[in-house]
């Protein structure tokens, strides 16, 4: 072409020039029409899912979970427990309930070695109990009562442990510090792939007002829509039916959260009047808008990873995603080794006097 307009005249170039027009034109209308008719497509399998997962004509195992969640009202048992965990001769300043599965013996021992090794910090007294439901073999059960009698820090609600089911071990939770550890100043809820910055965590909540009560915070999103599209994460997918509502209350990222005890009770009362929902942190966002209290975002939860360069990330409460082996104990002796932050709070004191 290049040649043409180059050697030949104006014509031949006003030629090539009009019939490469038209040709763009078709291409553009014929892709014009792929997109349309896939859209299209898109539309009418989002239909046929949504009327199978939620709609009229439900499947027969559709209306069997929808029966199920309807008649759950947080009625399980605790089967395996540790009541002494949490004595109550002790004071308590901050519960930590660690929501991991089963099967994550791995996560559970580099927590143990790490952030929920510490048992106080200048002068608080910190818990760490770990919260699971029933596995699906009994292999996994066997091994986790194990794991339990050498280290006596599991509980276990009666519920399968699958991720549907998440809300409940959050309830489970709750229930817990409800009953066995009531005078828990605060209780924060963490997953096991949760980096805890315990020094830093326990240095805020302690610049906290004494007084302070109805109190959640986290990193916290606000209107937040539901993923209706069955197909980008499956797993995330939420069904109108399920939640009726266009978007998500304001709520804590689940990943770790922090409540100031006197809500604990509250929040479980009113949980008995919400629907189930699945996403745990959504369902506690739901609570918490019915009690009207609005969780206060702190940017110290961070949602993503942060690598640690060194205990200098004093900005940092909670990061996330801490899933391969080794990196929660490289965190760990990165904040540590080099200098704690009692030895930093020592510097400051010097230098303020
Ligand atoms: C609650 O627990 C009781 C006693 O275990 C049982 O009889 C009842 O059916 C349970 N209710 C629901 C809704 O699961
Ligand atoms: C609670 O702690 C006290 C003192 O440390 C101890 O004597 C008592 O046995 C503990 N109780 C439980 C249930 O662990
Ligand atoms: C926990 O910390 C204590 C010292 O406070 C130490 O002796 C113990 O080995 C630690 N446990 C683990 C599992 O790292
Ligand atoms: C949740 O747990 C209940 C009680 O064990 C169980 O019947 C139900 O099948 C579980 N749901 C899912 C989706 O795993
Ligand atoms: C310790 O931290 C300081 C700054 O906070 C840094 O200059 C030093 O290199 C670190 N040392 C080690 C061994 O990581």
């Amino acid at each position: 072409m290049m040649l043409t307009a180059r050697f030949g005249r104006s014509r031949v170039i006003n030629r090539v020039n009009a019939v490469l027009i038209m040709a763009m034109m078709a291409a553009y209308y014929s892709l014009h029409l792929m997109v349309l008719r896939m859209e299209q497509l898109e539309r009418r399998i989002d239909r046929e899912l949504l009327s199978m997962n939620g709609g009229e004509n439900m499947s027969p195992e559709a209306q069997e979970v929808e029966d199920e969640l309807s008649q759950y009202s947080f009625n399980f048992t605790i089967d395996m427990n540790n009541p002494g965990k949490c004595n109550s001769s002790e004071e308590v300043f901050l519960l930590i309930l660690v929501t991991t599965s089963p099967e994550n013996h791995r996560h559970r021992f580099e927590i143990r070695q790490t952030w929920g090794n510490v048992s106080s910090v200048s002068g608080a007294n910190i818990r760490t109990v770990f919260a699971v439901g029933k596995p699906k073999n009994r292999e996994a059960q066997v091994a986790l009562e194990k794991e339990n009698t050498i280290h006596h820090d599991i509980i276990q609600g009666n519920f399968v442990d699958s991720y549907r089911n998440l809300t409940l071990k959050t309830m489970l939770c709750l229930k817990w510090a409800m009953q066995y550890c009531p005078q828990a100043r605060y209780v924060m809820k963490a997953d096991d792939d949760t980096f805890v910055s315990i020094f830093t965590l326990v240095k805020h909540l302690q610049e906290l007002p004494s007084d302070t009560t109805d109190f959640v915070t986290g990193f916290v999103y606000n209107s937040r829509v539901p993923l209706r599209d069955p197909f980008f994460i499956p797993k995330w997918y939420v069904s109108w039916k399920e939640y009726p509502r266009d978007s998500y209350p304001k709520y804590p990222s689940g990943f770790g959260y922090v409540l100031s005890s006197d809500i604990i009770v509250k929040i479980y009362q009113a949980a008995l009047d919400i629907r189930y929902f699945f996403l745990e942190d959504v369902y506690i966002g739901l609570c918490i808008e019915k009690l009207s209290i609005s969780p206060v975002h702190h940017s110290g939860f961070w949602p993503e990873f942060v690598d640690i360069p060194s205990c200098r990330v004093d900005w940092l409460l909670a990061s996330h995603w801490v899933k391969e082996p080794e990196v929660m104990l490289n965190h760990w002796a990165k904040q540590n080794t080099n200098c704690s932050l009692v030895s930093q709070d020592n510097v400051d004191d010097q230098a303020s006097e």
